[in-house]
Order: structure tokens, then sequence, then C-alpha cells
């Protein structure tokens, strides 16, 4: 029989001691230990076929289900190794495996549905065994988390958009941060403080009250707004409200919120819907507060190149504007950059490195990048990059928004790439100028038989912006046009289409 050993990788956010600790117990998980691994065929390269951001959840899970547990809890998180978290998929759910992190609710790109089939998981595991472990790696060693100062953040959209995208910039000049075009940049940014006072005064307190979590106190105002998460109450708080709910009617309510029942009295609250739905819930106050996540940093693909802005990084932001259970709703860190944050401020930021998303170190070789909506940020991040060390490498880009008029963000630049020949093609799409909808992999249909001559030329492919549709349905046309053109059947496509991202020539930076 084969047996997979997990191991954590170097950069696992662990010291020596708790790494040989973990991979002793992942040993022992699997039926083994570290010292008797030898006697079973261990498979030093571990697969992971669940590790695609384009399958749904059920999909990775089912894949996953014969794995150890921290594998089955891998599968259950968005797969994107983003780092929003403090780790990688693989290393969060090792992490929740060992007990050394309690929490459940860090990955912010699979919100609800990951925090949900994590304690679904858990709950089936044998109990883990207490651990001296502490999670001291919400941060791996080595980020550097510095203050930059906020220049501005101008909108891109023209009048008449239904969206309110953002260039946002900040000076990094003396903060030891700096970057490569594919990375990140993470901040942390507060609650809107009209949602926090709102909270405080239906808690029926005080801003200034004195309260206390994990043994840090501070007024009850700072710690709504700097660290905890009111906007995305997971299952703990919905389960602490119906502890402390004395009416049946009430725990009824909860209950079906918990479920997400189709008649629940409210979908996918914030702390303020469920206080204000439920005013006889008041659990103690440490008690509610102790059963919230932590408040994440928003992460943001960078839209610069240090070459072409020294000192500083650039970002395109979506602001996050909708309304949910008859109230408006914001982003917490879109709308803090594009409402409430002066220019000149300062904010906490970080520069996460990108897993898998650079452009090619032989500058000769052609690049294609599909990046409809923000999706264009790292690509203009790439085409800086590619103007200015004179990469003699063809660059083709495909773009596209709601319309062309008011949705063309970049159009000048994008232009100019065009005229000094740095962009050797561009396709647009706008799916909403037509009768019928025209998106990205429309266009590269269209254009297959280029596509596929320029994939012989040994090309390079990008995919940013949504995960969710956009890029799963890019990759079922990159699969066709590979089938088309070069005669293959679906399988064999499929085939090459792996191989193109073992080979790291299709890499993806999907949200
Ligand atoms: C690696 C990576 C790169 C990213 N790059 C970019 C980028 O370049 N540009 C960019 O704009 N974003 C990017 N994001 C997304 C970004 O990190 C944030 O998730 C996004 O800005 C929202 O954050 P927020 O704090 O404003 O909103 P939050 O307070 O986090 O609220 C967002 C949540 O609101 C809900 N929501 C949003 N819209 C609606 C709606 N219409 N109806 C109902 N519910 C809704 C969803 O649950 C969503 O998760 C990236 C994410 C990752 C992981
Ligand atoms: N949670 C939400 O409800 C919500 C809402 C908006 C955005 N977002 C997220 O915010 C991120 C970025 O949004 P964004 O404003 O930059 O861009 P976006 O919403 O992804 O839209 C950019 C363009 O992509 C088109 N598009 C929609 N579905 C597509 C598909 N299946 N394949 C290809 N193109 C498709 C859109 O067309 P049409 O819009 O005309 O269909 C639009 O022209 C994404 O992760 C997105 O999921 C979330």
């Amino acid at each position: 029989m084969t047996v997979y050993i997990p191991k954590l990788p170097e950069e696992a956010p662990f010291s020596a001691a708790q790494r040989a600790w973990l991979n002793g117990y992942f040993a022992g998980m699997m039926g083994g230990d570290t010292g008797e691994a030898a006697a079973a065929p261990v498979v030093a390269e571990e697969d992971f076929p669940w590790h695609d951001p384009a399958f749904d959840l059920d999909d990775r899970l089912a894949m996953a289900k014969d794995r150890a547990l921290p594998r089955r809890l891998m599968a259950a998180m968005a797969q994107l190794d983003c780092g929003q978290c403090g780790y990688l998929c693989q290393t969060y759910g090792e992490a929740i495996a060992s007990g050394a992190e309690k929490s459940l609710g860090k990955c912010v790109p699979g919100g609800k549905e990951t925090s949900k089939a994590l304690r679904a998981l858990m709950a089936e595991a044998p109990a883990v065994a207490p651990t001296a472990i502490k999670a001291e790696a919400a941060h791996p060693p080595g980020r550097l988390i510095a203050e930059a100062v906020f220049k501005g953040a101008t909108p891109l959209n023209g009048a008449g958009s239904a969206k309110d995208t953002r260039h946002v910039v900040f000076d990094l000049s003396g903060t030891g941060l700096d970057y490569r075009p594919g990375d990140a940049f993470g901040l942390y940014a507060p609650v809107d403080p009209a949602l926090v006072d709102a909270v405080v005064a239906a808690l029926g307190s005080v801003p200034s009250q004195m309260v206390e979590r994990d043994s840090r106190e501070m007024p009850l105002r700072d710690m709504l707004s700097t660290t905890l998460d009111i906007a995305r109450p997971g299952d703990s708080v919905v389960e602490t409200m119906m502890k402390h709910a004395a009416r049946p009617e009430d725990r009824e309510g909860l209950a079906k919120i918990l479920d997400g029942a189709a008649d629940a009295p409210l979908a996918d609250p914030d702390l303020l819907d469920l206080l204000l739905k439920f005013p006889s819930v008041r659990p103690p106050l440490d008690e509610l507060l102790a059963s919230l996540e932590e408040l994440q940093p928003r992460l943001y693909s960078i839209a610069s190149s240090p070459r072409a802005h020294e000192g500083e990084v650039h970002l395109t932001i979506g602001v996050v504007r909708y309304r949910r259970n008859d109230r408006a709703r914001q982003g917490v860190a879109s709308t803090f950059l594009a409402e409430r944050h002066p220019p000149g401020a300062r904010l906490r930021c970080f520069v996460q490195p990108a897993h898998g998303f650079r452009l090619p170190d032989d500058l000769s070789k052609p690049v294609i990048m599909i990046g409809p909506g923000t999706g264009i940020a790292p690509f203009r991040a790439f085409l800086e990059e590619r103007r200015a060390t004179q990469a003699p490498g063809k660059n083709w880009l495909f773009f596209g928004d709601q319309h062309e008029a008011c949705d063309f963000i970049y159009r000048d630049e994008i232009e100019a790439f065009q005229a000094d020949g740095t962009l050797t093609r561009l396709d647009l799409a706008f799916s909403r100028d037509g009768a019928k909808k025209i998106y990205v992999q429309d266009r590269m249909r269209e254009a297959g038989a280029e596509l596929w001559a320029w994939l012989n030329d040994g090309a390079h492919v990008y995919v940013c912006g949504d995960a969710s549709r956009m890029a799963r349905d890019v990759d079922a046309a990159l699969r066709e046009i590979v089938a088309a053109h070069g005669n293959m059947d679906e399988a064999a496509a499929k085939a090459f289409v792996q191989k193109l991202g073992a080979d790291k020539r299709y890499q993806r930076d999907v949200y």
C-alpha cells in the first residue's frame, strides 16, 4: 500500500521544534511514525488533485475523502494559496488538524462555505490530543508589516457605470517593503465606524467600555473596529446567541439561520442584523466577543511594476456595496480606501509574495493575459515590467467589463502599450454593449487558431479575476481551443492544459 505521510513544508509558519513535532504527529496519525516511516513506501511528492479553485467545494471534498484529516481540511479551503489567513491552504489544514490553530474562520475567500465544511470535518475527526503548540503563526515569520502612506483612490469608471473601481496608490518609501509583479499587497482596514457604533448601541453598551479577548484589553469600540470580524459572524456567534435565547421562537429563528434554511429570518446576517432581529438575546459581552472571528487583512493583486513606479505600489480595487436584509452593506476594506481613509494617512500593510504567478524568466517567451474587471490589475504590472525590461516576447491581453464607454479602465495606458509595441494583441469583451453577452472566453474561442499558435511558440498563459465563474469558464475555453486546434480528444486536451500548469505556463491569480 502506498502511504502518504504529509510533511510540513519549510515555509510553514512553525519553529524547527514545532515542525518536528507536527511531522511526527502527522506520521502517527497516518499509522506510522517518523522513525518507522521508511518501512512503508513513502511518496515524497504528494499530489493534491483538489488544489484548484475552479472545483466546487463538494468536488474538492470528494477528491480528498480518502486522505488523512489534514488533507480533507485542506480540500475545504478556497485553494488560492493567497496567504490572507497567514497560512497556505495546506498548512492551514495541517495546523487545524494538529490543534495548533483553533480558528476555523480564517479562509476569507472560502467564506462561510469553507468554515462550515471545516467544522463538519472537525466534528467527525477523532479528538486531537491537546498540544502545547500555540498558533504563533498568524503571520509567517519574515512577513514585514509596515505603515505605508495612502496617496489616494482615484475613480476609474466613467459616468453611467454600475461599477466603482478605484486606482489606489501607496507610498512605500522608508517602509522596507518591496515587491515583484505578480505579488499581492495586504492591508489591515478598520470596520466602518458607523457600523461599529450601531453595534455598540444594539449591545446596549458604550464605546469606551473596556473589554478583554485573548488577554488583550481595549475599549469596545476599538475591539469592534480593528480586531474582530463583525461583518461575517461565524456559526459560533449564532450558537452563542442560541445558548442565551430565553424565548423558543428566538431559538428556532437562530437555528434556521444556523442551518441556512430557506425560511430563515435572515440571510447571511452580519452581527448588527442578528442583534437587531433578536433584541431580547444578549449573551454576556465577553462570551459574544470570544465567539467572533478575528478581522483578516484584505489582499489585492499589485497593479504596478516597481521599475515604472519606484517607491510606490498601485492597486485596482472594486468597491463592494450591496443591500442585504434591508440594510445597505459595505465592504470593509474597499469602502475604507474609497471613502474613509484620507490621503496622507498611514495604513498597516504587507507584501504577499506570489505562489506561482510570475512572468517567465526568459524574456523572449510570449505572454497571454486574461483579466476582465479588476483582473486587469496584475497585467498592468506585467505590461509595465515587459516594457521596462524591453522584453522581446510578444504580449496579448484579453480584457472586458460591462460597457466600453464607462468600464474600459486604464484605456489610455492600454492604448499606449499598443502604440509603443509592448502590447502585440488586444481583445476586448464588453459584456453588456450588445444584445448578447460577450465574455473574454468568447474572444479566446474566436482567436483559437492564433492562441494555439502562441502556445506552440511557448506562450505562458495567465488568468486573473473572478474565481467562481470567469476562471472556470476560461479554463474550459482553453481546453476546447487545445482540443479543436491541436486535434486532441477531451482527455488529451485536459492533460495538455494540466501539463501547461505543471510547467508553470498556465498560472492563475483568482479570487
Ligand atoms: C489573492 C487575491 C487577490 C485579490 N485581488 C483583488 C484585486 O486586485 N482587486 C479587488 O478589487 N479585489 C481583489 N481581491 C478581493 C479582495 O481581497 C477583497 O475580498 C475585496 O476587496 C472585498 O473586500 P472588502 O473588505 O471591501 O469587502 P468585505 O467586507 O470582505 O465584503 C465582501 C463580501 O461581501 C459579500 N458581497 C460582495 N458583493 C456582494 C453582493 N453584490 N451581494 C451580496 N454579497 C456580496 C461577499 O460575501 C463578499 O465576500 C483579491 C483577493 C485575493 C484573495
Ligand atoms: N459576491 C458578489 O455578489 C460579487 C459581485 C460582483 C463582483 N464580485 C467579485 O468581485 C471580483 C471582481 O469583480 P469585478 O467587478 O472586477 O469583475 P466581474 O464582476 O468579474 O466582471 C467583469 C466582467 O466579467 C464578466 N463576466 C461575468 N461572468 C463571467 C464569466 N462567467 N466568464 C467571463 N466573464 C464573466 C462580467 O460580465 P457581466 O457582469 O455582464 O455578466 C464583466 O463584463 C470577483 O471576484 C467577483 O466575483 C462579487
